[in-house]
Order: C-alpha cells, then sequence, then structure tokens
C-alpha cells in the first residue's frame, strides 16, 4: 500500500504573528502545504478566522504582542495547540508614518512594543521548546533598513533593532542548537500601507514610487516571501544563521 505523500515539514509546529493578513497569511498557507501544524496569532478575531478557513492544519490564537503578557499566553497556546514550538516567525508590525517634529510619543512607543519588544520577549518565552526541538527563529524585518527612509524613522529603526537581534542571538543560540535568520522584504502586495492609515490615493502612489525603484519592476507577492520562510526551516538549510535575507527584487542593490 503506497503511503500518503508528506510535506516537506510534515507535522513540525509553526508560530505565526500577524498571521491574520498579508505576508503572515501566506506564510501559514505556505507551512500548511507542507504538512506542517500552525498557530498564527493577532488582535483581530475575524481576518485569523479568515487565515485559517478550509486550511486544516491552521489554528489561531488572539493576542495583542504589545502587551507584556502576550508572550507567555503565546507560548502556553502553542503547547496546548501544537505541542511545541519548531518555528518561531516574528512577523506582526505597526507602522506609522512621521517625520521628526511630528512624532507622536504613543505612536512611537507603539511601534517598538510590536516591532522589537514584541519578538524580543516572545523568542525569549520560547527559548524552552526552540531549543526542545532545535528550532528556527525568522524574524520579519525590511529591505530599507540600512539606509534612511523620509517619514519612517521609528518604524525603520525597530526593524534596524531586530536585525542586530537577529545577528546577536544566532550567536548566543547555536550552543543551543537554535538558528536565526532574518528576512528583509522590498515591496510586497500587502495591506500594511492601509493598517498604516494611508488613504488609497496615498497607497497608488507609493506603489507606482515603489515600482520605480525596484529593479524586477514590480511589487512582489506575499507568496514570494513565504516561500523563503518555508525553505530556512527545511532540513537542508540547516547550515544558515545569523543571516538577513533580502527579498525585494533587487531594491537593496541600486545604487
Ligand atoms: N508589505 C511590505 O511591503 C513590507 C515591506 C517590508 C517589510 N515588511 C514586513 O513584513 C511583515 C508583514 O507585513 P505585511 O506587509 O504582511 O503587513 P500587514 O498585512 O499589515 O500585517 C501585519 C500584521 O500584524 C498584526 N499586528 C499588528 N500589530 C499587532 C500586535 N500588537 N499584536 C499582534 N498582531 C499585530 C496585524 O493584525 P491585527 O491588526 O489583527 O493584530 C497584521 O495582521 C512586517 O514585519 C513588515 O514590517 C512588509
Amino acid at each position: 500500500m503506497t503511503q500518503p505523500a508528506q510535506g516537506l515539514l510534515q507535522d513540525r509546529a509553526v508560530v505565526i504573528t500577524g498571521g491574520g493578513t498579508g505576508i503572515g497569511r501566506a506564510a501559514a498557507h505556505a507551512f500548511a502545504a507542507e504538512g506542517a501544524r500552525v498557530l498564527v496569532v493577532g488582535r483581530r478575531a475575524g481576518v485569523l478566522a479568515e487565515t485559517a478557513g478550509g486550511h486544516e492544519g491552521v489554528r489561531t490564537f488572539r493576542a495583542d504582542l504589545a502587551d507584556p503578557g502576550a508572550a507567555r499566553a503565546v507560548v502556553e497556546a502553542a503547547g496546548d495547540a501544537l505541542g511545541g514550538i519548531d518555528v518561531l516567525v516574528n512577523n506582526a508590525v505597526t507602522m506609522r508614518s512621521a517625520p521628526l517634529g511630528h512624532i507622536d510619543r504613543d505612536n512611537a512607543r507603539d511601534q517598538v512594543a510590536t516591532n522589537l519588544l514584541g519578538p524580543l520577549f516572545l523568542t525569549q518565552e520560547a527559548l524552552p521548546a526552540l531549543e526542545a526541538a532545535k528550532g528556527l527563529v525568522v524574524n520579519v524585518t525590511t529591505a530599507g533598513n540600512q539606509r534612511g527612509w523620509a517619514g519612517h524613522s521609528v518604524y525603520g529603526a525597530t526593524k534596524a533593532g531586530l536585525d542586530f537581534l537577529t545577528r546577536t542571538w544566532a550567536l548566543e543560540l547555536a550552543p543551543r542548537g537554535i538558528r536565526v535568520a532574518g528576512i528583509a522584504p522590498g515591496p510586497i502586495e500587502t495591506p500594511i500601507a492601509e493598517h498604516a492609515g494611508l488613504d488609497a490615493e496615498g497607497i497608488a502612489r507609493l506603489r507606482a514610487r515603489q515600482r520605480d525603484r525596484v529593479p524586477l519592476g514590480r511589487v512582489g507577492r506575499p507568496e514570494e516571501v513565504a516561500w523563503w520562510m518555508v525553505a530556512l526551516a527545511r532540513p537542508e538549510a540547516s547550515f544558515a544563521t545569523g543571516l538577513v535575507l533580502p527579498v525585494d527584487g533587487g531594491a537593496s542593490v541600486v545604487f
């Protein structure tokens, strides 16, 4: 009798923050397609349920990662739903645009809490599970953060900080068998700009500007980022740690 086809990541336990929309949703579907069991985390039950809809291997958990108690709650939920954590994808983001002179303290605090402290304390809480699994942490950062991006100093600073965490954790966690990698997307077709408060006209202007700046001449698709997350989780990627991988249509190498 032939065995049912096994996915590349059969039964692996994967936690994805910000899994209700955009890149996180595509990642949930890409991991599930390879047989992984996935827990998607975010604040809105509706979008999380849409991600899980029709995907037997995808479960949902509501949490605001800016809350100090969220890290423990997510790791406990992963224990209950998945029995552990093989892969943790720190993907959730809050982005608010404002040039220096107009930066609101609460907005800045929210971005730091979600984009930097969120991954930090969630990963710290997940360490026993990750160590047991000889697991992988994927931090989703951004392609532009080694340069300036007018109006986005706080967002960019959280992502530059996240890259430093990626490289430092790779060193600290290698002896425990845990790998850490960053993925730095360029412009990708997701609701991020809408979530950041841009109106339809602003989004259209942004997209046109982005297309002009990307050597491949287009905005990327969430699936084109998710594929690399799955690839990093494969056993063949077992010698890769401490890298931050641009997936940006060449945007980061333009002079
Ligand atoms: N799209 C791009 O062009 C682009 C470019 C470079 C980098 N990236 C990076 O790619 C990652 C995914 O972004 P995306 O484009 O897919 O954006 P997105 O669709 O806006 O996804 C962000 C997700 O994070 C969740 N989230 C926000 N704050 C949260 C909080 N405090 N607690 C829990 N969940 C929270 C949101 O859901 P709730 O509101 O329901 O919580 C949302 O589902 C981000 O790290 C982003 O910086 C994206």
